[in-house]
């Protein structure tokens, strides 16, 4: 299935995966054949510049590997990678070398990703002194608008990171992954460690920042209330596998698929009044990656699977506005 470019309109289409599979060999002991892990198996998406497609589900079902894949960090076990029109798979190491300032990432943990001994001007500067060819002057101007810009003082430029709180330190995250005018950013859970009140601030800068710029957001969230808040479009993981996606409009309004609405349901402030959200509470565990269910893999969770669920996997097929991967969705909807 070719990538979805979901809300198409004239923008530029920055990030561009097809059939991404990312596979990890789990080591048993000496001498015995490993085990195969699909943390990512064959999603598919784009994203334009200024918009943000954020994907969602949960703990271990391959978001962050997903992130690492389009940041350039690991490379894909099969499938194809685009930025900026660059064949990131195909790409010489110089090409490469570009692409990496093109993708910057933005991580959970703000106190975790920032030198305690580096102020907060040799932080920001830190980027622009690897990879150009400024002079110290130059790279200090641009360091100082660039506190500006993320809502910072003048006076910070001199600070050590443990001087500030959470939502600031997450402020300079973005600052230095801006330093070198990326055309995507990778945000890993970037609000999930800050308090509820903060998160809105920074959500607000992160949508300021990419009217301003024109920045393509892959966010990664677990958290519905954010994903509503800041996406265009979303994409609903399980199990390495994309099970729904589309405009948020139409997923947020209408979820179509099981997983999806049970997602949904269980979001305080999100669960909608419809007779399908009400019913579906997400039971049991989540399957081992290891051993995934051989049929659609949301099977054993599902209030909904039939015979039919558990022996064959459903593809993504298009259904009122959205991609969906259910066999009973058109019959649910
Ligand atoms: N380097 C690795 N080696 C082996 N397995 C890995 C590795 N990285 C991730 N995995 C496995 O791949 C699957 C997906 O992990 P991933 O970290 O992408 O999930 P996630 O959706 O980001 O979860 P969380 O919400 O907890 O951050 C998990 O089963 C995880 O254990
Ligand atoms: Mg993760």
């Amino acid at each position: 299935m070719s990538a979805i470019a979901v809300s198409k309109g004239q923008a530029k289409l920055v990030v561009q995966a097809e059939q991404l599979h990312r596979v990890y060999a789990i080591s048993k002991g000496f001498l015995r054949t490993p085990d195969q892990l699909q943390a990512v198996s064959g999603v598919s998406f784009s994203v334009q510049a200024g918009k943000t497609l954020a994907v969602v589900g949960e703990s271990g079902c391959g978001k962050s590997t997903l992130a690492r894949m389009v940041s350039l960090i690991e490379a894909p076990s099969q499938g194809a990678l685009q930025i900026d029109g660059v064949d990131v798979v195909a790409a010489s190491a110089q090409e490469k070398m570009a692409l990496r300032q093109k993708v910057q990432l933005v991580f959970q943990n703000p106190y975790g990703s920032l030198n305690p001994r580096k102020r907060i001007g040799q932080i920001l500067e830190a980027p622009l002194e690897i990879n150009t060819t400024l002079a110290a002057a130059q790279r200090a101007e641009k360091a100082r608008a660039m506190l500006a810009l993320v809502g910072l003082r003048p006076e910070h430029y001199e600070r050590y990171p443990h001087m500030f709180s959470g939502g600031q330190r997450q402020r300079i995250a973005i600052a230095r992954a801006l330093m070198l005018n990326p055309s995507v950013v990778v945000a890993d859970e970037p609000v999930s460690a800050l308090d509820v009140s903060i998160q809105a601030q920074v959500l607000n800068l992160l949508a300021d920042l990419q009217q301003d710029l024109g920045l393509a957001y892959l966010f990664i969230s677990h958290d519905l209330g954010v994903v509503r808040h800041i996406a265009h479009d979303v994409l609903v993981m399980y199990l390495g596998h994309t099970v729904e996606h589309g405009e948020k409009s139409a997923i947020f309004e209408r979820p179509l698929h099981p997983y999806t609405q049970a997602l949904l349901a269980s979001t305080p402030g999100l669960a909608g009044s419809g007779p399908a959200q009400q019913r579906s509470v997400l039971k049991g565990e989540l399957p081992s990656p290891l051993n995934p269910p051989r049929g659609c893999v949301f099977s054993t969770r599902c209030p909904h699977a039939t015979e039919r669920c558990r022996a064959e996997r459903p593809e993504l097929q298009l259904l009122h506005g959205r991609q969906v991967a259910c066999f009973e969705a058109a019959r649910l909807a």
